[in-house]
């Protein structure tokens, strides 16, 4: 279903919403990257939701609202600092996690007793949301382990076929998925980087922490919190690998290291940035730009696009360039890190 974001044609978005309303599945744009949504309150539909992307049953969802009083119904207790937290960043890409309520169901939640919920921006999902009258469950509408999609023709080749419906409206524009913060603990924790960063939440509410399985392979001694942060993720299917360091030795690098790959017959390609991407030229690399270092925004809104091109061209081996891990860098290097599998190399 193709909508213009800028003229919703409503009756259509109707259409859709009738979809989740009688247990259907239906892929829909948000300004983070598309979502695969269906009723919170349906537990058969929530059930194929798990289904349809190979989801681990253990992984909980995100429940998508459209206005606070859906909140009510979902968290067991709003704080105050929940509500300051909307105020600033709702509706965009910020996840609360809450204390659930009884009406929750418990496939949504993976058995936990606390609910992510996030009111999303982008037009279409709000008034999809608002259509259906419920709240809507929504993971990204990959295929387990892939990469996020930002686009709906990255729906369609990993869902086609699975779901009931895709709305079409365009590429999303922040690119990774939302921040996710747990404020059910005292002080709360950023359990995953997103959208909204560090330093945005911080200025609303003081001390925030960091989960430190972040930017760091989960191991025995730092186990992620959300549930959905041990899993490999995001991954194409050449063998990613990050090089960090300074930066013309992460250039020398990947030259090197591109010839060393090439000489063994592999297809490489190069993730690199608009500042960067010249170096690479005179060789007969696949070179991707992923956007610009001084505007970190740009390389994470093609990240995913970026990675899943590689797929298409059929690249084996993919050497990217770290970035800068502060503000929405930290987002952009848990996605890649977690791409590579935590092959980082450093040069
Ligand atoms: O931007 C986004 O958040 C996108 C769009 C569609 O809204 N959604 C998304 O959903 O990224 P998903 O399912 O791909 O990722 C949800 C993350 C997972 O890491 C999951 O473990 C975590 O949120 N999560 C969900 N419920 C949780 C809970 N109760 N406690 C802790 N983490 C939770
Ligand atoms: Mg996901």
């Amino acid at each position: 279903m193709e909508l213009d974001i800028e003229n919703i044609n409503m009756d259509k978005l109707q259409v859709a919403a009738n979809m989740i309303k009688a247990g259907g599945l239906v892929a829909f744009p948000t300004e983070t990257v598309y979502g695969l949504g269906a009723s919170a309150l349906d537990d058969d539909a929530v059930q194929s939701i798990f289904k349809a992307k190979g989801r681990p049953s253990d992984n909980p969802l995100i429940v998508h609202i459209s206005d606070m009083g859906m909140l009510n119904d979902i968290a067991a207790e709003v704080p105050e600092i929940a509500l300051r937290l909307a105020e600033k960043f709702w509706p965009g890409p910020l996840t609360l996690v809450f204390k659930k309520s009884a009406a929750i169901p418990a496939v949504i939640t993976a058995g936990l007793d606390t609910v992510a919920v996030r009111m999303p921006s982008h037009p279409v999902a709000l008034g999809l949301i608002m259509l259906c009258g419920v709240p809507v469950a929504a993971p990204s509408a990959n295929i387990s382990g892939k990469p996020s999609p930002t686009s709906a023709q990255h729906v369609i080749s990993d869902l086609s076929g699975k779901i009931d419906a895709i709305i079409n409206a365009g590429s999303s524009e922040v690119g990774v998925e939302s921040t996710v913060l747990d404020i059910t603990v005292s002080p709360p924790v950023i359990l995953r980087p997103g959208g909204i960063t560090h330093a945005q939440i911080s200025g609303v509410m003081g001390q925030v922490e960091v989960d430190p399985a972040l930017l760091n392979m989960p191991n025995v001694d730092i186990k992620p919190k959300s549930p959905g942060m041990k899993y490999t993720h995001y991954s194409p299917k050449g063998d990613v690998f990050v090089i960090e360091g300074e930066l013309s030795r992460v250039v020398e690098k990947i030259r090197e290291l591109s010839a060393y790959y090439k000489a063994q017959g592999m297809a490489v390609g190069i993730l690199a940035t608009d500042e960067t991407s010249s170096f690479y030229v005179a060789s007969t690399d696949d070179v991707i730009s992923m956007g610009s270092r001084a505007n970190p925004a740009t390389i994470a809104a093609n990240l995913f696009s970026a990675l899943r091109e590689f797929d298409a061209k059929n690249a084996q081996v993919i050497l990217a360039e770290a970035v800068d891990s502060t503000g929405i860098g930290l987002a952009i290097m848990n996605r890649l890190n977690k791409a590579a599998g935590y092959n980082i190399i450093n040069a």
